[in-house]
């Protein structure tokens, strides 16, 4: 992993390959590596760019905000460190949460989007209660506390009862995580803008997946992106719950460099 100093903080991230450039936004509350299998096909033609949120995997925690536009600001950051002037933007669940306000403030450098598993609406009242309070079960118990919440929510059912090396990788990421950053993540998260606004102004290409078995964010949520988004083209990953690029990543890999090979 190589390392950064980017808004005050180490950012730990990778590089790879050449070509357009492509950044992946990690969910929450895992890290990098859950685009292993992305580095690994797209970077025979692609530049392709992931680190860890601050807080997150090899990240410092710093002090920022506790918005997202951190994590926005931190990306812009990144992206000015290795003298990337614009790039597609792909997030995923918390990534595309962050790929809003990046978007909003930085629009002139997203060539493209690729928003997964994620939605562009706020939390309800209710939604950042339960944030707050796994914020708390995070500082008082620690990371691996999240596991037995998170694992069943995150991956599909397919995946839950017929992989269980992969709820396994999951659960090595939310562990390796400091509390203290899944903490703030959790207020970032709760704290955020509602986006729903911001659809009708993206005016990039833009690809919308959606695991077909996702119980976080439907696919529901992504039809309605679709929809508010000019152009945008929307693929269902069957058999996959929140997490389709690890859960498919021949299926999501696919949809990726299809769209890609089409701008
Ligand atoms: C994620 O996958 O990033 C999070 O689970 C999203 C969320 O909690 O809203």
């Amino acid at each position: 992993m190589k390392r950064v100093t980017v808004n005050g903080i180490e950012l730990a991230y990778r590089d790879e390959g050449a070509g357009d450039p492509i950044v992946f936004l990690h969910a929450f509350p895992l890290n990098q590596t859950m685009w292993d299998e992305q580095v690994e096909r797209l970077c025979a033609n692609y530049r392709v760019v992931t680190f860890d949120w601050r807080g997150f995997g090899e990240s410092a925690l710093g002090e920022g905000r506790t918005m997202l536009g951190q994590f926005a600001d931190d990306l812009a950051g990144l992206l000015n460190e290795l003298g990337i002037d614009r790039a597609t933007v792909c997030g995923l669940s918390m990534g595309g949460y962050a790929a809003f306000p990046f978007y909003k403030k930085y629009s002139d450098r997203v060539s493209a989007l690729i928003l997964s598993d994620t939605r562009a609406t706020a939390d309800t009242e209710e939604g950042k209660k339960a944030r707050y309070e796994m914020a708390e079960l995070a500082r008082q118990s620690g990371s691996s506390a999240l596991v037995e919440v998170m694992i069943p929510r995150l991956l599909g059912v397919t995946t839950l009862q017929s992989n269980p090396r992969i709820a396994e990788r999951v659960k090595k990421m939310i562990e390796s995580n400091k509390a203290e950053g899944i903490a703030q993540a959790l207020i970032r998260m709760a704290k955020r803008d509602d986006s729903t606004d911001l659809l009708t102004q993206i005016n990039c290409p833009t690809l919308i997946i959606v695991g077909s078995e996702d119980k976080l964010t439907p696919p529901s949520e992504a039809e309605k992106m679709s929809e508010a988004i000019s152009n945008a083209k929307l693929e269902v990953i069957q058999n996959a719950g929140h997490l389709p690029n690890i859960e498919r990543p021949d299926d999501f890999n696919y949809a990726v460099t299809k769209f890609l090979s089409e701008l």
